[in-house]
C-alpha cells in the first residue's frame, strides 16, 4: 500500500463570511441553521500533504506535533475518507499556513479544505464539488466554502444527511477583486472558539431565531450586490449580517462577547471614513476581536493608514480575493 499514489498536496486560502454562519441544526454532522456567503482571501494559503499507508495518523503543524486534540480532531475526520475508501490504513498530514495564527483568519477554513482535496486525491478518489465541499464541512462549517475562488454561497441543505448541505462558487475572484484590511486589535489565541461560542449560542440565546431569519434574506442581498459590483449594497449587507451574528452571541447566558475597546474604536473609524471622507470601506468582525475591513484597491493604502493610526491597533494585514483549492505538487 505504498506507491507515489499514496500521497497528495493540495493548497486553500481562508475565508471571511460576509452573511456569517452562526450555529448548527446538527452538531454530530456539523450541519449549519442556515447559509452563509463569503470572499475567499488571497494571497495567504494552507499547505497540506497527505500520505496513507501508514500504521497511524500522524498530524504536524506548521512543524510541530500537533497536540493529541488537533490530532483527535483530524482522526475522526480521516475516519469518513477511510469509510469512502477502505484499506487505507493511517495519515501522515503535513500542514502549513504562510499566516499568522494571530491574524484572526479561521485557520480551520483553510486547514480543513485542503485536508480534504489532499486526503482524498491521495487516497485515489476524485469527488464532485459538492461531495468534497460537504467532506470538508464536517471538519469545520466555513472549509466548506474555502474549496471555492471568489465569491461563494453555503448551502444550508434540508435532507437530514447533511448531503445537501455544501457551498457554491458564485462568482471568481477576478469578477470583483475587492481588497481587505486585517486591523489586528490584540495578540494571543482566541478565548472562545467559534464552535463553542455558536453551541453556547443556539442553546442559551434568546436572539438566536430572530437571527437565523436574517441570514437568507441577506445572502440573497449579498449575492446580488456582488453580482452588480454594487459596494454600498454590500456594506449594509455585510455590517448588518456581523453585527446581527455579534448580537445573538452577546445575548446568550452568560453573553459571548469578542469586542475589545478596540474593535469598537475601528468600527467608528471604518463609518467615519466612509460617512464623512467618502472612502469605500465597511467592516466584519469574526469569533475574534479584530476587524476585517473591506474596500476597492485604490482605497486600499488610505484605509490602511487610518486603521495603522488608530490607537489599539497593532498592525495590519493586507489580502485579495482569492482563488480555488487546488492540488499542487509536492
Ligand atoms: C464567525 O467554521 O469555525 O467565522 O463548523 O464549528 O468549525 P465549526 O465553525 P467555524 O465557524 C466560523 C464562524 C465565523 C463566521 C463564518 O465564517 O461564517
Amino acid at each position: 500500500m505504498t506507491g507515489p499514489k499514496m500521497q497528495a498536496t493540495a493548497v486553500a486560502h481562508p475565508n471571511i463570511a460576509l452573511v456569517k454562519y452562526w450555529g448548527k441544526r446538527d452538531a454530530a454532522l456539523n450541519l449549519p441553521a442556515a447559509g452563509s456567503f463569503s470572499a475567499t482571501l488571497g494571497p495567504m494559503r494552507t499547505r497540506t500533504t497527505v500520505q496513507w499507508g501508514n500504521d497511524a495518523d500522524r498530524l504536524v503543524l506548521d512543524g510541530a506535533m500537533a497536540d493529541a486534540k488537533a490530532t483527535a480532531r483530524v482522526s475522526a475526520w480521516l475516519d469518513l475518507v477511510r469509510a469512502l475508501a477502505p484499506g487505507l490504513g493511517g495519515a501522515h498530514v503535513t500542514s502549513d499556513n504562510d499566516f499568522p495564527t494571530a491574524a484572526g483568519l479561521a485557520s480551520s477554513a483553510s486547514a480543513f479544505a485542503a485536508l480534504a482535496l489532499a486526503a482524498t486525491r491521495a487516497a485515489g478518489l476524485d469527488l464532485a464539488d459538492d461531495a468534497l465541499s460537504v467532506l470538508a464541512r464536517r471538519g469545520s462549517g466555513s472549509a466548506a466554502r474555502s474549496l471555492f475562488g471568489g465569491y461563494v454561497e453555503m448551502r444550508p441543505g434540508e435532507r437530514d444527511d447533511g448531503t445537501d448541505a455544501h457551498a457554491v462558487r458564485c462568482q471568481p475572484a477576478d469578477h470583483w477583486p475587492l481588497h481587505v484590511v486585517i486591523a489586528l486589535t490584540a495578540t494571543g489565541p482566541k478565548k472562545v472558539s467559534s464552535t463553542i461560542g455558536m453551541n453556547h449560542t443556539v442553546d442559551t440565546s434568546p436572539y438566536f431565531d430572530a437571527w437565523v431569519q436574517t441570514v437568507a434574506p441577506a445572502i440573497e442581498a449579498a449575492r446580488k450586490a456582488v453580482a452588480a459590483r454594487d459596494f454600498e449594497a454590500l456594506t449594509r449587507v455585510a455590517e448588518a449580517s456581523a453585527l446581527q451574528m455579534h448580537a445573538s452571541a452577546i445575548a446568550a447566558d452568560p453573553g459571548v462577547l469578542y469586542w475589545t475597546g478596540a474593535t469598537v474604536d475601528v468600527v467608528h473609524a471604518v463609518r467615519r471614513m466612509r460617512d464623512e471622507d467618502g472612502i469605500p470601506a465597511f467592516f466584519t468582525i469574526d469569533a475574534g476581536p479584530h476587524v476585517k475591513v473591506f474596500t476597492l484597491p485604490e482605497h486600499a493604502g488610505a484605509v490602511r493608514q487610518r486603521l495603522t493610526g488608530l490607537d489599539g491597533v497593532r498592525g495590519t494585514l493586507d489580502a485579495v480575493v482569492g482563488g480555488d483549492a487546488r492540488t499542487v505538487d509536492a
